[in-house]
């Protein structure tokens, strides 16, 4: 049976609590938890805007949404009435002293405070002043940052700065939702819970990793915040970086949110500078149905990729000669995020047909239909001698292990309860931030200053040709992004 262990009662202030990411991310998360009673009756989320709405309507638009993204084996209509009664709302904003005092007044509860900014990076400094002026911010509380965490390193630090200013680093949570995904923390328990892996786990036997994170949908909806950050900021100095240091970070000492997080700061600082060549950038042609990326953002001139691909090397005795290849992108054929570490071929084989023998490659699914599967070559069965074929061995044992465990938790009901519970393991320290912004800084300034050209790419396919060269120099393949 799963077990859910309940966190204590806690009060969450969620800032920006009519928008997109909360309506349709966060509540529903949180009555997800209510639903299992891993969120107990007592606890309480306060809704803050500078929409001026009334307590009700912010229920009803709750509801609203917990009906739109709840799946309905999780709702209930007694429960949804329970959970939306731990509701309230009050209207901040800069020049709304008695909305701020209204906020205060409503903490006095419970000890645990989250204060979640689901709101943009220019409102922050201003929210955190007026909780420090309200006095509410106690050594229980923490809050909750979503990305973008700076555009480049000179603003992350700024940012930091604002935040370690009324919060110790210990309190702050930085969301990276990619880590909270079920198939990431398996790659964990794989890495570090078995033996099998670990001696196979480096340059002498891993030919190359791939990490895929490919979108089906164009930027239309968010042309303005898209077309000032790209598939380089938006995607790989968060998403694709974790993923890249998870899987070659070396094995902490103990599962503590420093132990972690040190090794993977480590990996951060050890990738090497990407050369001109490494890189392509690109932007998605219109088709049939769809404007192409210019008309997108209706900006004609616009240099912003919306694709990327990237050679990408860690210089440490495990690493050393086995290239890390991440790309991302928008209008490819499916949404596929995945890795695959692709391990060499035997250094000498017995069987005839050696040449097609495919590699063994450990391919880790994150969406859609997470998974993991190992190829492997056996003999194909029947006779005709020895034959032999490569076929995925199927790791994915959440069936076999929890068979009525229904849809699994998501990545912010997941990472909403570890804030709760004060555990930082998958949120990424401010050191971290930093790191990968200076190694992107240096990604974006090679783009800018030795003039990386602009490819484009049709959509609905596996991105621009020049990404498949990025691999064919060294006969290698991208995997194709398709289930
Ligand atoms: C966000 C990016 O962080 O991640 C978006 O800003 C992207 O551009 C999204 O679409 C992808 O998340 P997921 O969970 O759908 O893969």
């Amino acid at each position: 049976m799963s077990q859910i262990i309940p966190v204590k009662t806690f009060d969450l202030v969620l800032f920006g609590s009519t928008g997109d990411l909360a309506q349709r991310q966060i509540i529903p998360a949180l009555y997800r938890r209510f639903h299992v009673r891993q969120m107990l009756d007592g606890s309480r989320i306060i809704g803050a805007a500078r929409t001026q709405i009334s307590e009700s309507d912010f229920r009803s638009i709750s509801e609203a949404s917990i009906r739109q993204h709840v799946p309905p084996q999780s709702r209930d209509d007694a429960l949804i009435e329970q959970f939306l009664a731990a509701l309230t709302y009050v209207s901040v904003g800069n020049k709304n002293e008695d909305g701020w005092k209204t906020l205060a007044a409503k903490l006095r509860g419970n000890a645990v405070r989250v204060f979640y900014l689901s709101v943009g990076p220019a409102v922050f400094s201003s929210i955190i002043l007026n909780l420090q002026d309200q006095g509410v911010i106690t050594s229980a509380s923490r809050v909750v940052i979503e990305k973008p965490f700076g555009r480049d390193l000179a603003s992350a630090k700024r940012l930091n700065a604002d935040l370690l200013c009324a919060f110790r680093e210990t309190q702050i949570y930085r969301i990276d939702h990619y880590l909270g995904k079920e198939t990431v923390q398996n790659l964990m328990a794989l890495r570090f819970a078995n033996v099998l892996f670990e001696p196979l786990w480096n340059h002498h036997f891993i030919d190359h990793v791939q990490i895929t994170v490919a979108e089906k949908i164009g930027v239309k909806g968010r042309s303005e915040y898209y077309d000032s950050t790209g598939a380089l900021r938006d995607m790989v100095q968060n998403h694709l970086m974790q993923l890249l240091c998870l899987v070659a970070m070396e094995t902490p000492s103990a599962f503590t949110p420093d132990t972690v997080r040190d090794e993977k700061l480590k990996v951060i600082r050890a990738l090497r500078p990407v050369e001109r060549e490494d890189i392509v950038r690109a932007q998605y042609l219109g088709g049939l149905e769809n404007n192409g990326y210019l008309e997108d953002v209706g900006n004609p001139d616009s240099r912003t990729e919306s694709f990327i691909a990237l050679k990408c090397e860690i210089a440490n005795w495990r690493w050393a000669g086995t290239p890390f290849f991440l790309r991302s992108g928008k209008r490819l054929r499916e949404r596929l995020s995945e890795i695959a570490v692709v391990f060499k071929r035997p250094l000498h084989s017995i069987f005839l047909d050696y040449d097609h023998l495919e590699e063994n490659v450990l391919v880790i699914r994150l969406q859609p239909r997470e998974a993991i599967q190992m190829q492997v070559t056996i003999k194909r069965p029947g006779p005709g001698g020895m034959r032999l074929t490569s076929v995925p061995l199927d790791m994915s044992f959440a069936e076999a292990v929890e068979p009525k465990l229904g849809p699994l938790t998501n990545a912010y009901e997941r990472l909403i309860m570890d804030v709760v519970r004060g555990n930082q393991t998958l949120f990424m320290r401010n050191d971290e931030i930093e790191a990968a912004w200076e190694w992107t800084d240096s990604v974006i300034e090679t783009m800018e200053r030795q003039d990386v050209r602009m490819k484009d790419y049709d959509p609905g396919g596996d991105g621009p040709s020049a990404s498949h060269m990025l691999l064919h120099v060294g006969k290698r393949e991208w995997r194709k992004i398709k289930l």
